[in-house]
């Protein structure tokens, strides 16, 4: 009931531009980072919380809902219930178990596959037309996991993959030579995970292919100082685990980035996990691997062709292998 009403209407309504709706499933670290990123960024009309701890939703969303004289307009809603994500634009799936120091995501497969049981149909059925980002991990089994259980077109269920991983590869590289991270061009390909690949060929920094770079101008460059850098990538995440426990802000950029691409229809290129096979000779069975994407509206536009060294591709198709076996052990 509206007990005051301080504007005086002098003309209709104005027709609004079209209502953008955004869920995040689990509002743990990573998804309460994604939820504040959003809000900051002004990338909804209203975001729907879920998780399955309701005095810690409500909690969360009224902590956000305080806010809202610092952000722009967006209503914050959050339930136990998935009808609260009724109509989403987007839904970001983060609920479920995290690592412990030392262990690696694929160990926390069997755990998540059950939750996502709970999780995705009811999130498929009151926003079909939706496009799902899986963030939870193992993201790469849980994104076909995802797909398999929600009965979407592989267009639309992205997992976040490794956009984080190529941003983490950025910083280094940036760090390494002085320059401003978001002029570094470099892809962390394959799995969100131990057996990722560094695509060294394609890197560039402000418009220069680094590598050829070298080779022509005959400056000897280390490989060894070149792996270092992927296995400092690799160690990133046991790296912060070990040190606050968990990961949330790197990934709450990541994921609110690609939230932008979506949304606004941006047809920007970002690594994330999506249906790979028939791509860089990856082979027979479904498997979902991070790959350079392009990603608008519609979700997942088209895969590029980056230029990959034997090597590169050879790795790429290891790293399918590892997470086809794991897969493979589901019987979905
Ligand atoms: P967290 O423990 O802080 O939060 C998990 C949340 O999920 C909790 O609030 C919990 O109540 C909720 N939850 C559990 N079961 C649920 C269910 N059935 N329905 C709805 N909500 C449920 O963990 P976190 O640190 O936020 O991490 C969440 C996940 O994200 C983990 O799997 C972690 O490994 C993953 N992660 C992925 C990336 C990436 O780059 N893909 C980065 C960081 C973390
Ligand atoms: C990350 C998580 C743990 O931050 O997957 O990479």
């Amino acid at each position: 009931q509206i007990f005051f009403k301080p504007i005086q209407n002098t003309s209709p309504p104005s027709p609004t531009k079209r209502h953008t709706k955004i869920s995040v499933i689990g509002t743990g670290n990573v998804g309460m980072a994604i939820a504040q990123t959003i809000l900051t960024q002004d990338l909804a009309d209203e975001l729907a919380l879920v998780d399955a701890i309701p005095d810690k939703l409500r909690g969360e969303m009224l902590d956000l809902q305080h806010a809202a004289a610092f952000l722009p307009r967006t209503k914050i809603l959050a339930s136990t219930d998935y009808s609260v994500t009724v109509g989403s634009d987007l839904c970001i799936v983060t609920a479920g178990a995290r690592q412990i120091a030392g262990e690696s995501r694929l160990n926390l497969l069997q755990r998540n596959v059950t939750m996502f049981q709970g999780i995705i149909p009811p999130l498929a059925r009151y926003s079909p037309d939706a496009i799902l980002m899986i963030v939870s991990n193992p993201v790469d089994v849980l994104t076909y996991v995802a797909w398999k259980l929600s009965g979407f077109p592989s267009n639309r269920v992205i997992g976040s993959g490794t956009n984080l991983d190529s941003s983490r590869f950025r910083f280094l590289i940036a760090d390494h030579v002085d320059v401003n991270a978001q002029d570094v061009q470099a892809y962390i390909v394959g799995e969100h995970g131990d057996s990722s690949v560094a695509l060294w060929s394609s890197i560039s920094v402000g418009g220069v292919p680094v590598l050829s770079f070298l080779e022509k101008q005959q400056i000897p460059y280390e490989k060894d100082a070149l792996e270092k850098i992927h296995k400092a990538v690799v160690e990133s995440a046991y790296e912060v685990i070990s040190l606050k426990g968990y990961t949330s802000w790197a990934i709450g950029y990541s994921a609110a980035n690609l939230a932008r691409s979506i949304l606004r229809d941006q047809r920007k290129i970002h690594p994330v996990s999506v249906l790979a096979n028939g791509f860089y000779g990856i082979g027979d069975g479904d498997v979902f691997l991070s790959l350079p994407a392009q990603l608008g509206r519609g979700g997942v536009l088209g895969v590029t062709n980056v230029h990959l060294t034997d090597e590169e591709a050879q790795r790429l198709r290891n790293s399918a292998k590892t997470i086809s076996e794991v897969q493979n052990q589901l019987g979905l």
